[in-house]
């Protein structure tokens, strides 16, 4: 702004300038002119008949003239560059020093081989113009000069330059106050923002920014509330798991520890207690890798996808799966076509659905697998005949450590960390693992990419 109202008033001050330059040289050329006139067409009225002496033409022109503000009207005549005779007439020149008593400025004039010009004077500038009269040849030349002050001009210019910045530092002084204040009071939710966020922990996420109105500002309160309620959620989540992690891996301690001490001498029981304590520790492991591999999904190097034939891969995984256990294992469809993806993941995660089909049912029941492809989007399954999953555990088996309830607390099933795995596998593809049920009773677990 400060620089905006500092042009506007240096622009004022140059088109003042230029509009004075202009008057002064139609001023100058018009009086000239006029002389010009006279000197060509004029008679001398005593006699009745055009001038023969430079000084009578250049008296009787004068008389008749009447010279504007900061104006000069002067006749010289004599040798050029002395000292001339004068016939003046002027009016009041209040800057400077006039032409009529500087006889240095006059002779300059003079003798200049011009007929128009600036004359630099510590005094004050001057501007001019002149006409020599030349047609009475020989001795004494004479020339009719016309001389402008600018100085009162240019001052007034300079007047209104020096106004309109202290308009404008007042401008600049007002509005610097009023965005001052403005400024402060956009500012000030803000504020609030940012020490409620500097009061958050990460054990107490409960603060909340109060939302006033409808503006950006409230906006951004209720997006940062928002957020805080995500994070909220996403610390209470972690913490459940760490206590279930760390309440699933303390129970078999608990139990090989308990065996440990309540061993005999009996070589029996001593086969007995380690094969139980083997089991225990099998157990442990397995959790354990599950949660390294949990704790990797979250890493973006989890799943590296390849092109991959797909109907290759579901007869491995297929092969594969036949191994987990006794039942009608059936290899319903495949898709033909290529895909990108990890094939290593993808039958991790089937082998992690097959596993869990032959825990819900028994030695014959059938277990149908199989891929299929809709335009881009690619669909695994692994369907089987067994209970099926209750509608109010659908939700949340795929969650970490969840058991379905039928089954819960029975010991040597699952830590419950299986769908999390083919979740997590699923959505590193950019896809999705879902529960579907199976006509005529049963699960259906359908990885879905997209
Ligand atoms: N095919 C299925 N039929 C019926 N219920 C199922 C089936 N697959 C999973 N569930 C239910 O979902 C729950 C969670 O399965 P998940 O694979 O995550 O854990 P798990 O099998 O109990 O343990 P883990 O896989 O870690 O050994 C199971 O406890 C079970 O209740
Ligand atoms: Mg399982």
């Amino acid at each position: 702004m400060a620089v905006a109202l500092a042009s506007v008033a240096a622009t004022t001050r140059s088109i003042l300038l230029r509009d004075t330059d202009q008057r002064i040289n139609g001023l100058l050329a018009q009086e000239a002119g006029e002389f010009a006139n006279f000197e060509e067409q004029g008679f001398d009225p005593e006699t009745g008949r055009p001038f023969t002496d430079p000084g009578r033409l250049l008296r009787v022109f004068l008389e008749r003239q009447y010279a504007d503000l900061d104006e000069e009207l002067i006749g010289l005549v004599g040798e050029a560059g002395s000292r001339p005779t004068q016939i003046i007439q002027q009016r009041e020149i209040p800057v400077g020093r006039p032409l009529h008593q500087d006889a240095d400025a006059r002779r300059r004039i003079y003798a200049s081989p011009h007929s128009t010009g600036t004359l630099d004077r510590p005094e004050g500038e001057i501007r001019w113009a002149k006409v020599t009269v030349a047609r009475y040849g020989g001795e004494p030349a004479a020339a009719f000069v016309v001389a402008f002050h600018p100085g009162r001009e240019q001052a007034r210019a300079d007047e209104v330059f020096r106004v309109l910045l202290a308009i404008s530092g007042v401008a600049l002084l007002m509005t610097t106050g009023i965005a001052w204040v403005v400024a402060g009071r956009i500012l000030k939710p803000v504020r609030l923002v940012r020490t409620t966020a500097a009061q958050l922990t990460e054990q107490d996420l409960t603060r909340r920014i109060p939302v006033h109105g409808h503006d950006d500002v409230a906006a951004l309160a209720e997006t940062f509330n928002a957020m805080l309620d995500r994070l909220e959620r996403a610390f209470a989540t972690q913490r459940r798991f760490v206590d279930d992690a760390g309440h699933e891996l303390r129970t078999p301690i608990t139990i090989v520890r308990g065996h440990l001490e309540l061993m005999g001498d009996d070589p029996a029981e001593r086969e007995e207690t380690v094969r139980l304590v083997t089991d225990e520790l099998d157990r442990m492991s397995r959790i354990v890798e599950d949660l390294l591999l949990l704790a990797k999904s979250e890493r973006p190097d989890f799943v590296t996808p390849e092109p991959v034939q797909l109907a290759e891969l579901t007869a491995d995984v297929y092969v594969n799966a036949r191994t987990l256990g006794d039942r009608e294992w059936v290899l319903a469809e495949v898709a033909d076509r290529e895909a990108r993806l990890d094939p290593q993941r993808i039958t991790q995660a089937m082998v992690q659905l097959a596993q869990n089909a032959v825990q819900h049912t028994t030695t014959g029941q059938t277990i149908r697998m199989g891929s299929r492809s809709d335009g881009a989007r690619i669909e695994l399954y692994v369907a089987d005949s067994g209970p099926g999953v209750q509608a109010r555990d659908a939700e949340v088996i795929f969650e970490r450590f969840r058991r379905g309830t039928a089954r819960r607390g029975v010991r040597g099933s699952g830590a419950g960390l299986g769908l999390s795995i083919v979740r997590a596998i699923a959505e590193g593809h950019g896809g999705r693992a879902e529960l579907r049920t199976t006509e005529g009773g049963g699960a259906t677990f359908v990885l879905t990419l997209d």
